[in-house]
């Protein structure tokens, strides 16, 4: 049945009248108001707004790479459920699944796990939030924000600068370390700096992580794979001492192109597993093609590169791996535009261009204030 919620809402107890008769408490739980509403959501909304009065808006915002799932797996697909694979499978994704996440952790990364360290879910950011809610206990310190405050947790963020590549800074970390530090989230190659972190500094990260018996790592490593030489990827679970302290999330939305698949996975210690299996249980179901997608985003990359080169007041660097062009707008702000009015940073430099340069279009990130760009879904 549908409720329209009529406006009278009152505002001390919640109550508010959906048709003549019947009356909803529309209060949420605290949780969920703690949750700052997101930037990227009000930006998106507006740009999808312009391009349903048909205005010329590219929307980049979110990270979709621009190609098909490959055929041989879209046919893997229609074939299995063709066969009949249409059921419920374990709460921790079927054996076979598991045993070649394995086989792949071993052979890419020469990490041992046997099918109890991984559990399958649907994508790598339900893999995030159940590894939150799983490890992280009220006044815990890690670094996403709005996960935090689901888990009653306290955000705490490390910045990075373009001068530094924008890696993590290892004296930086151990400055901010304490008894409540819990879980130290990475991402490499990264969302949205599109900076690789090297073998050696993750080796120094590990260290410290080392030296912090309470701390986890939660290694996001979904752009593993879209990385461009001489960069490579190391997995932190492969470095000496680190598989029993680190949760690796990865997916397969972004190397395969499988963004509406839904298929993530974490891989860990069974304990850990375990723990966000639990949590999965009661909330959720459960070569080639690669290079050339990769080929192809090097290509745009480097032209996207070599033209905002032409722009002297916009600053980046030339991504390493992942498909974002992380741009520093930052030399725009303060400006005050004719018609628009002062851009005073990354938000009102993405509305000033949605609203004044039609035909671009900005993904806004609310951690850091800068702008920026993203090359997914770039046509010209
Ligand atoms: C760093 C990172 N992790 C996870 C995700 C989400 O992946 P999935 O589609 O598997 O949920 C994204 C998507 O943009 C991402 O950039």
């Amino acid at each position: 049945m549908y409720f329209s919620i009529d406006r009278h809402i009152q505002k001390d107890n919640h109550i508010c009248r959906v048709s003549d008769e019947m009356e909803v408490d529309i209060s949420l739980s605290p949780r969920v108001n703690s949750l700052t509403p997101s930037k990227t959501v009000a930006i998106t909304d507006q740009a999808t707004a312009l391009v349903q009065a048909g205005v010329p808006v590219i929307l980049l915002t979110s990270g979709k790479p621009d190609f098909d799932t490959p055929a041989s797996i879209a046919e893997a697909g229609i074939n299995a459920i063709r066969e009949g694979y249409t059921r419920y499978t374990p709460n921790a994704g079927t054996l076979e699944l598991r045993m070649a996440i394995c086989h792949k952790l071993k052979v890419e990364y020469g990490i041992s796990c046997t099918p109890d360290q991984i559990l399958v879910s649907n994508g790598t950011k339900q893999c995030i939030l159940q590894a939150v809610l799983a490890v992280c206990s009220p006044g815990d310190e890690m670094s996403y924000p709005e996960m935090a405050r689901l888990a009653d947790a306290t955000p705490v963020i490390l910045p990075t600068h373009r001068a530094a590549n924008y890696l993590l800074d290892p004296k930086l970390l151990e400055s901010k370390l304490s008894q409540k530090s819990r879980l130290l989230i990475l991402c490499s190659p990264s969302n949205p700096t599109r900076c690789v972190y090297h073998s050696k500094l993750l080796e120094e990260i590990a260290e410290i992580v080392a030296r912090h018996p309470r701390l986890l790592v939660l290694s996001d490593e979904i752009y593993e794979h879209i990385i461009y030489a001489p960069a490579a990827h190391t997995s932190f679970a492969s470095l000496p001492g680190m598989c029993n302290r680190t949760l690796t999330v990865n997916g397969f939305s972004k190397t395969f192109a499988m963004t509406g698949w839904r298929l993530g996975y974490l891989a860990g210690p069974k304990h850990f597993v375990a723990a966000c299996g639990k949590i999965q249980r009661f909330g959720y179901a459960g070569g080639e093609v690669v290079s050339a997608m990769v080929k192809a985003f090097r290509e745009k990359r480097d032209f996207l590169v070599e033209s905002f080169g032409e722009l002297w007041d916009v600053k980046y660097l030339e991504p390493l791996g992942a498909h974002y062009l992380f741009l520093d707008l930052s030399s725009y702000y303060g400006s005050n535009v004719d018609g628009f009015g002062v851009i005073n940073g990354s938000e009102s430099m993405c509305r000033y261009l949605l609203d004044k340069a039609h035909g671009l279009a900005i993904l806004v990130l609310e951690f850091l204030d800068v702008a920026v760009w993203v090359l997914d879904d770039f046509t010209l």
